[in-house]
Formats: C-alpha cells, sequence, structure tokens
C-alpha cells in the first residue's frame, strides 16, 4: 500500500505568531502558547449557542498531537457542533479553541490548511466522478496539478477505490462515498482529521477496513478526532475519548480508565425481568434496572456467578463490561427525546 505521499507535506506552516510561553489567554481574546507545549486542540470554556439553546456549553479538553481523541454522545449532544468550531465553520459563542496553535477566531485559513474534514453528512459534488472530486478539492488548496494528480491516484490506492476512480459519485454505494470523503479529507496532507461518525451505516467489512486505515494514519502522526456511536469503534480506535450530553462532558479519559472508573468490570445482564426488582447482593455488586433487564456490575466474575443459578429460568449473560455500559449509564439508559 503506498501512502508516501502524506509524508511529504507540499505547504510549509510559519510557526502561530502568538507562541509565546505557556498557555495564556491574552486581554485581546488571542491564546499564546509554547511550542514546547503546543496541542492538537485546546478548548477552554467553549460555548455555542443556537439563539438562545445552548448546544456546546462551556466544556474544556486538549488533544495531544498525534493521539486518536473520541467524541461519544447521544443525539444532539453537540459533538458535531464542537467539530465544525474545530474546522472553522461553525463559529464560537465564547471562550477560547486553539487548533495547532492557531485561534479559531484569528487564524481560521492556518487551520483549514491544517486540518482533514469528514463531515458527518456526504458532501460530496454529483456533478464530478471520483478522481475529479478529488482534483477539485486540491484546487481549494493550490495543490498543482500534477501533484494533486498523484496525489489523488495513492488516495484512491489506500482507500481501495482505484477502481472506481472513474465513477460517477451517484453510482457509489454509501460505503465508496464514506471512502472517498475520507480520502478527499487527506488531500491537503492535513496534521488533524476531524472525522465525524465516518463509519455510520456501513457494513462490517467497511468498516473494520476504515479502521484499519486510520489506524494507519495515526501510526503517522496524524491526530485523528473522531464522533461515533459505535461504542466497540470507539473502544478500539481511541486514546482518549469524551463523552458529552447536552453540550457538557460528562467523563473525559481512556477507554478502559472510564470502564473501572464508571462501572465494574464485569456485569452480568439479565433479560425479561419486567416488573422484578434486582436482588440485593454483597456490597461490591452495583445492581441496576433498566427495562426489562437487570444489570449487576462486580469487580470479579465470581462474584456474580451465583446469581446466574438464581435466575436460571430468565436469559443472563456474564461479560466483561465495556464502553457501552460507561455510556448508558452516564447518559441514561431508557432516554428517548
Ligand atoms: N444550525 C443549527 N441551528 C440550531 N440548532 C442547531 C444547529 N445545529 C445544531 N443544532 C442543535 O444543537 C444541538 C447539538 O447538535 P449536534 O449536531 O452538535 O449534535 P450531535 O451530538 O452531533 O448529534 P448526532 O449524534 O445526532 O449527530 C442539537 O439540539 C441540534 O438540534
Ligand atoms: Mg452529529
Amino acid at each position: 500500500m503506498r501512502i508516501s505521499a502524506f509524508s511529504n507535506p507540499s505547504r510549509k506552516q510559519n510557526a502561530p505568531s502568538s507562541a509565546v510561553a505557556g498557555i495564556k489567554v491574552s486581554q485581546g481574546n488571542h491564546c499564546e502558547q509554547s511550542p514546547g507545549r503546543r496541542h492538537a486542540v485546546e478548548a477552554h470554556r467553549l460555548m455555542k449557542k443556537y439563539g438562545t439553546f445552548t448546544a456546546v456549553d462551556e466544556i474544556d479538553f486538549i488533544v495531544e498531537r498525534g493521539e486518536s481523541f473520541g467524541l461519544l454522545g447521544p443525539n444532539g449532544a453537540g459533538k458535531s457542533t464542537t467539530m465544525r468550531m474545530i474546522y472553522c465553520r461553525t463559529p464560537l459563542t465564547s471562550g477560547h479553541l486553539l487548533v495547532e496553535g492557531w485561534d479559531v477566531r484569528h487564524d481560521q485559513s492556518k487551520i483549514k490548511a491544517l486540518v482533514g474534514i469528514v463531515p458527518q453528512e456526504n458532501n460530496l459534488d454529483p456533478d464530478l466522478n471520483v478522481i475529479d472530486n478529488l482534483n477539485v478539492y486540491a484546487r481549494y488548496f493550490r495543490i498543482p496539478a500534477g501533484e494533486a494528480q498523484d496525489r489523488a491516484e495513492e488516495l484512491l490506492d489506500f482507500m481501495g477505490l482505484t477502481e472506481k476512480r472513474n465513477t460517477w459519485v451517484e453510482a457509489l454505494s454509501g460505503g465508496m462515498k464514506r471512502r472517498l470523503i475520507v480520502a478527499r479529507a487527506l488531500m491537503n496532507n492535513p496534521k488533524v482529521l476531524v472525522l465525524d461518525e465516518p463509519t455510520t451505516g456501513l457494513d462490517p467489512h467497511v468498516r473494520h477496513d476504515l479502521w484499519d486505515r486510520l489506524r494507519e494514519l495515526r501510526r503517522r502522526q496524524i491526530t485523528i478526532l473522531l464522533s461515533t456511536h459505535y461504542m466497540e469503534e470507539a473502544q478500539t480506535l481511541c486514546d482518549r475519548l469524551i463523552i458529552m450530553d447536552r453540550g457538557k462532558i460528562l467523563a473525559l479519559g481512556k477507554p478502559l480508565d472510564l470502564i473501572e472508573r464508571n462501572v465494574s468490570r464485569f456485569v452480568l445482564e439479565v433479560h425479561e425481568v419486567d416488573g422484578r426488582s434486582p436482588l440485593s447482593l454483597a456490597p461490591k455488586v452495583i445492581a441496576e434496572a433498566h427495562g426489562a433487564t437487570h444489570y449487576y456490575f462486580a469487580p470479579s466474575p465470581e462474584l456474580l456467578t451465583p446469581l446466574i443459578s438464581k435466575y436460571s429460568d430468565h436469559k443472563s449473560l456474564l461479560r466483561p463490561s465495556n464502553l457501552e455500559d460507561v455510556f448508558l449509564k452516564l447518559t441514561g439508559r431508557d432516554r428517548l427525546d
């Protein structure tokens, strides 16, 4: 697989003019920081209001360079809004946001040159074929035509789309469109790749293929910001992640740390127990009832095995706890809004 073009940036960026010691918020609303402490993204009291509605509510987080960082949360949590502020598509209402040390309020053109974007909605040009979608996109970044052509061919190869290079966009499957958008996002050789639900609607083969590509990009030190509703995806791809709800960050950390911190390591699920209360057990076992399912969390499976016989007339499953358990615990298992 040829991906050499990624490591050969055609554009040289100057250091941010505001690169001074420490992360400071100066009077002029301009963040300053030392090159030694530069992060891929820094959000400080970041807020977005649409009219009176607060979509993102004074959140703070840092994405380290080269890490794979996840945004999880129910529908409407504020993930896309946060991402759109990062790639300068949506202006922030208040707070501070730096991308590779540049301030989204003042340095939009610098940031746009450094960031690759996979938006939540497919927005390919339906009037162009596959290769021309990439070539036309390259013009926004003033990449010379010959170089753009080479890069486009390499990226089609990287994303497994070479056979489709002359196909009209409308004739692509959903998974192929998604892969083409990822290829397009890489045309400007970004330092930071922002992917808003890149694998929604993809079959498991395509999803796993895309995960492999993202791991390869991460190995090449590209910072990855990823939103997803697939907990397995977050657990396998993200070094750290935030769980958001209603514009706030509920939890931030490494997937396994979040699991250990918020739910015990093992869980017994017991199904179809409508109307019954969970059994009371040893102090280390935490019982939760959600709908017709009981969940018993415990630090070791031995604490849970006695329960299996007590529920012998029900379907049950003893398994390691996972990020989905954390997500459901923090955001509410029974919500539908
Ligand atoms: N342009 C807009 N005007 C008004 N409200 C908006 C706008 N964009 C988003 N919102 C609202 O802001 C909130 C957060 O939306 P956002 O798209 O960021 O959520 P999300 O976490 O990405 O959700 P999903 O998982 O469904 O994609 C929602 O209540 C949404 O309706
Ligand atoms: Mg979204």
